[in-house]
């Protein structure tokens, strides 16, 4: 396939060219798939796809909302529309594309959208990055908690950012897991790493009757305390504030959650938060993780190509296959690792496991 030729010949011939054309095609889009972003934080950042949410609109109607000169204005939709995030209703009109549609569905994609601005600037050496020159990285800064000795010492305004990231994102991921696992046959649910309360707040509505209990650094862990005031939700999760790696989990739940937590470390701390686990549960305890995993069929760029720099860049962790984190769990002490099917592994695979009865 490097060979000039038979490059030449397989463009030509009539049954080979659908094939050398695909492949063209997607290797053109690798080479061009930051502009493609840039596009899209374009869209976003100028919150177009919330003005088309309301009508269709023309070029016209479109410079003066966006703030933009006509010219530009075409070369933003012309852009947009080549990648399905607007579409031409007809000569005159731009509405929702395809993609533009699915994105005004999910907030917190916009918001990761923004996000990923600071992780394109340290991505700017990736050589630089993979020999490990560069040490200082913005997302580095943005989870603050990634290259702190002292974690738990961190400021409110340190963690808010990233806490509201998170809450942000977690509805999708919360609405995987708790639609592949069956989460109310349980009595007692420990969030560990469980931020500001996004996800056992959507537990705690699945499940009424399950006693909830969040961990996370003090810092997020009073902006959880907050959030869940403000839902009322407050008699019914016990918020406690700690380190990971320095205290014992709660006791007393029959299940642990570690949700995005374990492909943030690298594998002694994933280890240790994992033995942590384990010794919290009681005999016949359940574990359940759940983040994007790498090797995922259908999502292997996602795991492997992005996951892998985006950890990178931050300085810690990696994405794992289920067989090293069933690895993972097996040595903390865990036993029959199972995986759990979701309805979109890209989004967040589950892996459950269970403390011997
Ligand atoms: C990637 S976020 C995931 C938050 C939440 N589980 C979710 O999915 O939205 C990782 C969480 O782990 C918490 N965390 C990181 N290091 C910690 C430590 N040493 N002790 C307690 N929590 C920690 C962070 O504060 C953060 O809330």
């Amino acid at each position: 396939m490097s060979d000039g030729r038979f490059q030449r010949w397989s463009a030509s011939f009539p049954l080979t060219r659908p094939f050398a054309r695909h492949s063209a095609g997607r290797l053109f889009d690798l080479c061009a798939g930051f502009v493609y972003s840039q596009v899209l934080y374009a869209c976003v950042e100028l919150k177009l796809f919330d003005h088309l949410a309301r009508a269709p609109m023309t070029l016209g109607e479109l410079s003066t909302a966006l703030q933009l000169p006509l010219e530009s204005t075409r070369r933003l939709i012309d852009a947009a529309t080549a990648l399905h995030l607007t579409a031409r209703i007809d000569d005159e009109r731009i509405g929702l594309g395809e993609h533009g549609a699915a994105l005004l569905g999910n907030p917190g994609v916009a918001k990761m959208i923004e996000h990923h601005a600071m992780l394109y600037r340290d991505l700017t050496d990736p050589v630089g990055l993979l020999r490990g020159e560069k040490t200082s990285t913005e997302l580095g800064r943005f989870w603050a908690y990634a290259r702190s000795a002292q974690p738990s010492l961190l400021t409110e305004d340190q963690v808010a950012e990233y806490s509201d990231l998170m809450a942000a994102s977690q509805s999708m991921i919360a609405n995987e897991v708790l639609s592949a696992y069956p989460i109310h046959r349980h009595r007692r649910l420990l969030d560990a790493g469980g931020g500001q309360g996004a996800f056992i707040a959507a537990v705690a509505q699945r499940a009424p009757d399950l006693e909830l209990v969040l961990f996370d650094l003090p810092p997020v862990a009073r902006r959880a305390q907050r959030q869940l005031d403000q839902l009322g939700l407050s008699e019914r999760v016990q918020v406690v504030g700690g380190d990971l790696f320095k205290d014992s989990l709660p006791e007393g739940c029959d299940i642990v959650s570690l949700v995005r937590i374990v492909h943030d470390h690298n594998d002694d701390e994933a280890h240790t938060i994992l033995s942590s686990a384990r010794r919290a549960l009681p005999r016949g305890g359940t574990l359940l993780l759940a983040e994007p995993m790498s090797g995922t069929r259908g999502a292997e760029a996602m795991g492997d190509a992005y996951f892998g720099f985006y950890l990178m860049a931050m300085g810690s962790g990696r994405p794992r296959t289920t067989a090293d984190l069933a690895r993972l769990v097996e040595a903390a002490g865990f036993e029959q690792p199972r995986v759990i099917a979701t309805n979109q592994p890209l989004l967040t695979r589950v892996m459950t496991a269970r403390v011997s009865s």
